[in-house]
C-alpha cells in the first residue's frame, strides 16, 4: 500500500520516517501544537541500512517507505542510535518482517533492546569512534551518553560526509512537505528547536557540551537528525544554535512569570515590567503561569539573563501552578542568570519564603536581585516604589 513517499536525501539515501500532528503531548508532557517528525533514514548499495526507527503508532506508513526505498531488495541492518521509543517502538514490527536484518548498537543499546522488546539476537556492539565497514560505506559510531539517554550515540558515514545525529541537533515541529532547511520557515524551525532542547536536552547540557565537540572534529557535508530538518545548506549553523543553548548563553532580557487568583499579583507584575520597558530592558517576555504553556515559559526562562517571578500564597504555600513551574527549572540546572522575586498573601504568607527558597537552593546558579517584594492583597503606592526599585535594579544587573 502506497501512502507517503519517500524523500530523497542524496542518490542512495532516503527519508522514510514519520510526521506526527496527532499526538498533543511529545512524552507525555510536553504540547507540540505544530507536530514532530521521527526521521528515519534508508541507506541503499551493496548493503541496505536503516538508521533508527520511528513511534510504534506510525509502523503501517514506515514499513511501506522502507519497502517502496528497497524496491525488492533485502535490509541488512538497523543502526540504532537511540531507544528512546519515539525512535525504537517500531523495532519489534520491523524484527519480524525483516528478521535477518542485524541490529548496530552499544552495550546499553543491547540491553534496551532486551528489556523493551525482548530482542536479544542479531545485535552487532560497536564501541566508541569505532569505524566501521558496512557494504562499501565507511561508518564512524560516537557515543554521546545523556543526549538524550546513556545509550545515545550518533552514525557519521564518512562516504558521503553525513551525520545521523539522533536526538541532538533535532526539534519540535513536524516538517512541512519539504524536510529540508532550506525548505523550512526558519523563525519556526529554530524557535521549535529551542524549545526541544531546552525541555528535553537541556537537563543534560553539559553532556550535550560534550557532545557537540565530538561532533566538530567530523567532516559534515548534511546533518540528518531524528527530529527536525535535514541541514544540507547550513550545517554548522544547527551545530553553532546547539552550542549557544548548551552553554546557557542568554540574550539580554527579562522574563516575567507570575501566579494570580484574582489580579493583584499580576497587577504587580505588570508594574515590574512596564518598569523594566522604562528601563529599557530590550526583550520583556510576560507569562501567566496558570495559562502560558509551560515548556514555552521555560524555553524563553533559557533564553534570557533575567527572570521576575511573582506569585499568590495558596492554601499556605506556594501557588501550584507556580510551584510546579519551579520544580522544572530546578530540573533543568540552570545557571548564570538573575532573579528577582515579588511575593503576595493575604492572611498566611508562603510565597515569598518559597521563592526564595527555590533561588537559595540553586546555589548560585540564580543571582537575587533585591529587593524583595511582599504584598499583603492589594498593591499600593510604597509596593509600586519597590517594584520600581526592583525593575531598575534588575535592568542594571542585566547589562552587567
Ligand atoms: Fe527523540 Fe530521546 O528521543
Amino acid at each position: 500500500m502506497y501512502r507517503n513517499g519517500i524523500i530523497s536525501v542524496s542518490d542512495s539515501v532516503f527519508w522514510v520516517g514519520a510526521q506526527d500532528r496527532t499526538t498533543d503531548k511529545f512524552e507525555g508532557m510536553w504540547s507540540i501544537p505544530h507536530g514532530v517528525a521521527y526521521n528515519s533514514y534508508l541507506l541503499t548499495g551493496e548493503k541496505n541500512i536503516l538508521i533508527d526507527t520511528v513511534k510504534e503508532h506510525f509502523i503501517g506508513g514506515f514499513l511501506d517507505r522502507i519497502a517502496e526505498a528497497l524496491a525488492g531488495r533485502s535490509l541488512d541492518y538497523v543502526v540504532v542510535n537511540h531507544m528512546e521509543p519515539d525512535h525504537s517502538g517500531s523495532m519489534r514490527v520491523l524484527r519480524d518482517v525483516y528478521p535477518n536484518a542485524k541490529l548496530i548498537g552499544n552495550a546499553k543499546t543491547a540491553e534496551m533492546m532486551k528489556n523493551f522488546f525482548g530482542i536479544s539476537e542479531g545485535i552487532v556492539t560497536v564501541s566508541d569512534g569505532e569505524a566501521v565497514e558496512l557494504g562499501g560505506r565507511k561508518f564512524v559510531f560516537v557515543f554521546t551518553p545523556m543526549v538524550h539517554w546513556p545509550e545515545s550515540m550518533v552514525a557519521y558515514d564518512a562516504t558521503d560526509r553525513i551525520l545521523f545525529s539522533s536526538d541532538i541537533l533535532g526539534g519540535f515541529g513536524a516538517t512541512d512537505g519539504g524536510i529540508f532547511d532550506d525548505e523550512a520557515d526558519m523563525n519556526m524551525a529554530v524557535g521549535e528547536m529551542a524549545r526541544y532542547y531546552v525541555n528535553i536536552v537541556g537537563r543534560f547540557a553539559a553532556p550535550a557540551l560534550k557532545a557537540l565537540a565530538k561532533v566538530r572534529t567530523l567532516d559534515i557535508g548534511i546533518i540528518c537528525p531524528a527530529h527536525g530538518h535535514v541541514w544540507r545548506t547550513e550545517p554548522g549553523r544547527v551545530i553553532d544554535i546547539y552550542e549557544k543553548l548548551s552553554r546557557q548563553e542568554t540574550d539580554e532580557g527579562v522574563v516575567v512569570v507570575y501566579g494570580t487568583m484574582y489580579g493583584n499579583t499580576a497587577a504587580a507584575a505588570e508594574r515590574i515590567a512596564s518598569d523594566l520597558v522604562k528601563n529599557r530592558v530590550p526583550s520583556v517576555h510576560m507569562h501567566d503561569i496558570a495559562r502560558s504553556d509551560i515548556s514555552q515559559v521555560t524555553t524563553d526562562i533559557w533564553r534570557h539573563s533575567g527572570l521576575i517571578l511573582a506569585s499568590c500564597t495558596y492554601n499556605m504555600e506556594l501557588f501550584p501552578p507556580m510551584a510546579r513551574l519551579l520544580r522544572h527549572l530546578e530540573n533543568k540546572n540552570m545557571k548564570g542568570r538573575y532573579a528577582g522575586l515579588c511575593g503576595t498573601f493575604s492572611w498566611a504568607e508562603a510565597s515569598l519564603r518559597e521563592l526564595s527558597a527555590f533561588v537559595e537552593r540553586s546555589k548560585g546558579g540564580w543571582t537575587h536581585v533585591e529587593p524583595k517584594i511582599l504584598i499583603k492583597s492589594g498593591l499600593k503606592a510604597s509596593d509600586c516604589a519597590l517594584c520600581e526599585t526592583l525593575s531598575s535594579n534588575m535592568a542594571r544587573a542585566i547589562k552587567g
